[in-house]
């Protein structure tokens, strides 16, 4: 952690003023050192306020997810050790991948204010608007067979909701295979992909995009798609979310990781699986059908039972499920 990080997260965890001595005694740098690097903070937003013999506190701060502020809280193991954050960039899951063939650590992480060609699924564009949403993609090296990669996506898709109801308060649930839900529509989306040499992992990209802040969503999505703070009524702090969901996401891929499968986590899944135990229409590509989602195997295939009890394991992939009525 550099030493802008360090002082944020000292300033934010006191109530009282904290004196420039005991931040150059505790970091081992100069009375100047922390000068400049509460003078960096202001320029990033942050409101310091410096009092003679008291030395410094916070006053407010902005809503950032910058690396000062996202490392300032990380408390993690591993993941974001290394941590690259942009004000714009065109898609983090492309940087990642620069960064992985540069040979980046695993858990590196990018962080973007903003993405100008977002990627999501299947070829469709991903919205990412400036001070308002949360994009971010992280590096993996998993040890394990190719097929068992996608289930990565799964986990992404529980610490995400797990952050959501932890910072928001808000019933977040998942759409299978991997959308975040709030009131039965869509707040975050996940894209996983995957650079494979011969038959093993090179590497695993899982980005991930959040609507935290914005006030309306566009004309097209309206139906489907909504923001945190909408279905809040109140701003969220992005910060808040980023920090719990990498936290949470470490969890779980260590978890996973025990097993290379969800054994471990697929009850946890299926309680938050909007569609458990609704009938469901499968718009597979050979034949659409309809039947009763019965929840994930340990391998992440959602089990589908038809109307004469047989159970048909639906892989994530080329096919969708939709609820009867709309979108979930
Ligand atoms: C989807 O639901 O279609 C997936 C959307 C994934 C968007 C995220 S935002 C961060 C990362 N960078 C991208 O270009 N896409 C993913």
């Amino acid at each position: 952690m550099d030493l802008k990080s360090r002082i944020l997260s000292l300033l934010r965890t006191s109530e009282e003023y904290v004196s420039g001595q005991e931040l150059c005694d505790g970091f081992g740098v100069s009375r100047t050192a922390v000068w400049k690097a509460v003078n960096l903070l202001k320029e990033e937003g942050y409101e310091i306020e410096a009092v003679k013999n008291k030395g410094y506190k916070l006053m407010s701060y902005p809503d950032s997810i910058a690396k000062s502020e996202i490392a300032s809280r990380l408390h993690t193991k591993w993941m974001g050790k290394e941590l690259h954050y942009l004000d714009e960039t065109g898609s983090t899951n492309n940087d990642v991948k620069r960064l992985a063939e540069e040979g980046s650590i695993p858990g590196t992480i990018v962080v973007a204010d903003c993405q100008s060609s977002g990627k999501g699924r299947r070829g469709r564009a991903w919205q990412s608007p400036p001070g308002t949403s949360i994009s971010f993609s992280i590096l993996l090296k998993p040890d394990i067979a190719p097929d068992n990669a996608p289930m990565i996506t799964l986990l992404m898709a529980m610490a995400v909701a797990d952050a959501i109801r932890k910072t928001c308060g808000l019933e977040a649930q998942i759409k299978w295979p991997n959308d975040v839900v709030v009131n039965g529509k869509k707040v975050c989306g996940i894209l996983t992909e995957m650079s494979l040499e011969s038959d093993y992992i090179h590497y695993v990209v899982v980005g991930t995009g959040i609507n935290v802040n914005q006030e309306s969503i566009p004309e097209e999505l309206k139906e489907t798609a909504t923001s945190l703070s909408i279905e809040k009524g109140r701003k969220i702090v992005r910060a808040d979310v980023l920090e719990h969901t990498i936290a949470a996401f470490e969890e779980y891929y260590e978890t996973f990781m025990k097993t290379a499968d969800l054994s471990m986590l697929a009850d946890e899944y299926n309680e938050i699986l909007v569609s458990r135990d609704k009938e469901v229409k499968v718009l597979d590509p050979k034949g659409e059908f309809s039947g009763i989602s019965r929840g994930i195997n340990k391998k992440g295939e959602l089990l589908v039972e038809l109307k004469d009890h047989s159970v048909r394991n639906i892989y994530a992939g080329e096919v969708s499920v939709r609820g009867l009525y709309g979108y979930v």
